[in-house]
């Protein structure tokens, strides 16, 4: 079996087109949809995300503004700009790009984010929420991997899904978001006793380890779904993800490239958070 490619690049240009639309029409009806970006320091890779969230803002007709600041302002200076972000009213999502310095707290900063603002879904008031399966804005990797699987029509429903992978960010959301859409979830992680006799078991694997290369052909079994949220950079500098694409692409029936798989998917989930913070300010 040859495993079909979920192109993350191409649901993300379908998506990102109605998104447009959904934003003209905002705009239209006097509501231009707004995020503001806070980005402390000159971290590279920061730097580049920022960049790649402005463009597709352009694109998107979101309008965007970017704060960026010298990695030595305090904690409670960016406080201070996250509550007259969260006055604005030509602001309707707020991103605090991470990570941030050592001296500055990162839980109190997403607790500063008005939840209704909170377009990465960080804030605990969100997290909760979709915890209980209401509405609320989710993390936009999770939410654009069921976004990806929805839109190939894989069904979820009924299915072993085994998550490789603990963080706040991807591991822990992707599962619970796996769960609201009748999955059997089991996670796996650091101290995990054998994770291949787990991935063995599952229909659908998300893998968001950090380890490039870790999942092979022997961790799957015939017909397994594998979503790679890797993103690695190897010796020679060629992003590469924690799937061993060239072993596992004949055993699995879909599986996600890096790059152009879930990557492309969090920056379009991102302008879905915004605009739906603007309808839900419009009224
Ligand atoms: N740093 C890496 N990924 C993310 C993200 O999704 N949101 C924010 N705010 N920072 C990040």
């Amino acid at each position: 079996m040859s495993a079909e490619l979920i192109s993350g690049k191409e649901i993300a240009a379908e998506t990102r087109r109605e998104l447009k639309e959904k934003a003209e029409r905002l705009g239209e009806e006097g509501t231009i949809p707004g995020l503001a970006v806070i980005l402390v320091g000159d971290d590279p890779a920061s730097a580049s995300y920022v960049r790649g969230k402005e463009k597709a803002c352009r694109e998107a007709g979101i309008y965007s503004e970017v704060d960026r600041t010298e990695d030595t302002i305090s904690e409670k200076e960016l406080l201070q700009k996250i509550d007259k972000l969260n006055k604005k009213d030509n602001i309707h999502g707020i991103l605090v790009q991470l990570p941030l310095p050592d001296h500055i707290s990162e839980e109190k900063i997403i607790e500063a984010i008005s939840p209704e603002k909170d377009v990465d879904g960080f804030h605990p008031v969100n997290i909760g929420r979709m915890m209980i399966g209401k509405d609320s804005f989710l993390p936009c990797t999770p939410f654009g991997i069921i976004h990806m699987l929805k839109m190939k029509n894989i069904p979820i429903e009924g299915r072993h899904a085994v998550v490789v992978g603990r963080s706040n960010i991807v591991g822990k959301p992707v599962g619970q978001l796996l769960l609201n859409e009748n999955a059997t979830v089991t996670y796996c992680h650091s101290r995990t006793k054998d994770i291949r006799e787990m991935t063995k078991q599952a229909d659908i694997i998300v893998v968001a380890i950090g380890r490039a290369g870790f999942l092979d052909e022997s961790y799957i079994k015939d017909g397994a779904v594998i979503i790679d949220v890797g993103i690695n950079r190897t010796e020679e500098g060629k992003l590469t993800g924690d799937v061993d694409f060239e072993s596992v692409k004949d055993k699995a029936s879909y599986v996600t490239p890096v790059p152009g798989g879930v990557g492309p998917m969090t920056i379009t989930m991102l302008m879905y958070n915004t605009l739906k913070a603007a309808e839900r300010a419009a009224g």
